[in-house]
């Protein structure tokens, strides 16, 4: 019998195509992100589930789907939204999207670190207000970049390319994380390791690049957000709840740091309210990895992922626990 292959949401067409080769596959009609009742009826009797980063994935799903589960494939790197151990006790595998959003991702926190330190959206939203202006030696300065300090918060794929960057831009590189770059790393990126105190009393920029796990949920809180200098600004391109939304909304607000700039919020697709009235910051909808390219590469290897579990094959990224 072929495979029953449900897709949580409709994905780029290559992706389905593979997917169609090999079973028989669901998407929603209309495409759209299912609340959790209509996602359970939707994986029952499901083979493989292709989902998405707002679809709840735990031991209930898995039930719902049936014993026949093997396998959950996530269109993302990051499976915060995953039960991977309740998956894991039911002899599910997981997959995820490690490597091909790497540079979409760290563009996007590079560009949007851009516009908050040069003030692109203020000075976009003062023009299309059709405000008078014109050029004037001390109008709309912003804060240059070269020689300044960049904090990156967990040096993995993306941390790194976060780094590649800042480096091409004349930044100074320090990091933290759970543990230590490879010698090799650190020469590359000419990093320095520290403690997350040092990195937020030192750093010009600090930019979140570590997952959401239990332990980096409100990383960054009030007290964090008090270490860092009142110059700095905050990148957060990973997952919302590793910033305390409220106290960042108050930090920036009392100009307790110089801004930030945000692609993940902590009740997505929720803002909060003070965030949206401030200009010190620049705010993106969760476009990290949302180019064409990017995006159709996710969707391709998260078939690739569900197809090889199918086969009894060793899928290309697995999650492991
Ligand atoms: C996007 O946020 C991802 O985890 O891929
Ligand atoms: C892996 O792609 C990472 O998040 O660093």
């Amino acid at each position: 019998m072929r495979p029953r292959i449900v897709v949580t949401r409709k994905i780029a067409e290559p992706a389905l195509e593979l997917l169609r080769e090999t079973g028989e596959v669901w998407v929603p009609e209309p495409d759209r992100a299912l609340p959790t009742e209509e996602l359970h009826a939707a994986v029952a009797g499901a083979d493989a589930v292709v989902s998405a980063l707002h679809d709840q994935v735990d031991g209930a799903f898995a039930d719902a789907a049936g014993p026949q589960l093997k396998v959950v494939s996530t269109v993302a790197v990051g499976y915060d939204n995953i039960d991977v151990p309740a998956l894991h006790a039911r002899d599910v595998v997981v997959t995820n999207t490690p490597g091909v959003l790497t540079d979409a991702t760290a563009d996007l926190a590079f560009g949007l670190l851009l516009s908050v330190t040069r003030r692109l959206g203020e000075a976009e939203r003062l023009l299309r207000a059709r405000t008078p202006w014109m050029f004037h030696p001390r109008f709309m300065l912003g804060t240059g970049l070269q020689g300044k300090t960049l904090g990156i918060v967990g040096l993995g794929q993306i941390g790194r390319a976060m780094a590649r960057r800042a480096l091409a831009f004349g930044m100074d590189i320090v990091y933290t994380g759970r543990r230590r770059a490879d010698p090799g790393v650190e020469r590359e990126l000419d990093a320095r390791y520290v403690t997350l105190d040092e990195l937020l009393r030192t750093s010009d920029v600090v930019s979140l690049h570590c997952p959401l796990t239990p332990q980096t949920r409100h990383l960054i809180d009030a007290d964090a957000l008090a270490t860092m200098k009142p110059t700095a600004f905050l990148v957060n391109t990973t997952r919302g709840p590793v910033v305390d939304e409220a106290a960042l909304a108050d930090a920036l607000k009392r100009g307790a740091i110089a801004g930030a700039a945000l692609d993940v919020f902590e009740k997505e697709p929720e803002v909060h309210p003070t965030l949206l009235e401030l200009d010190n910051v620049a705010l993106a909808p969760h476009l990290g990895s949302a180019t064409t390219e990017t995006r159709t590469a996710m969707a391709v290897l998260a078939a690739r992922n569900a197809i090889a579990v199918l086969r009894g094959e060793e899928p290309p990224t697995p999650v492991r626990s």
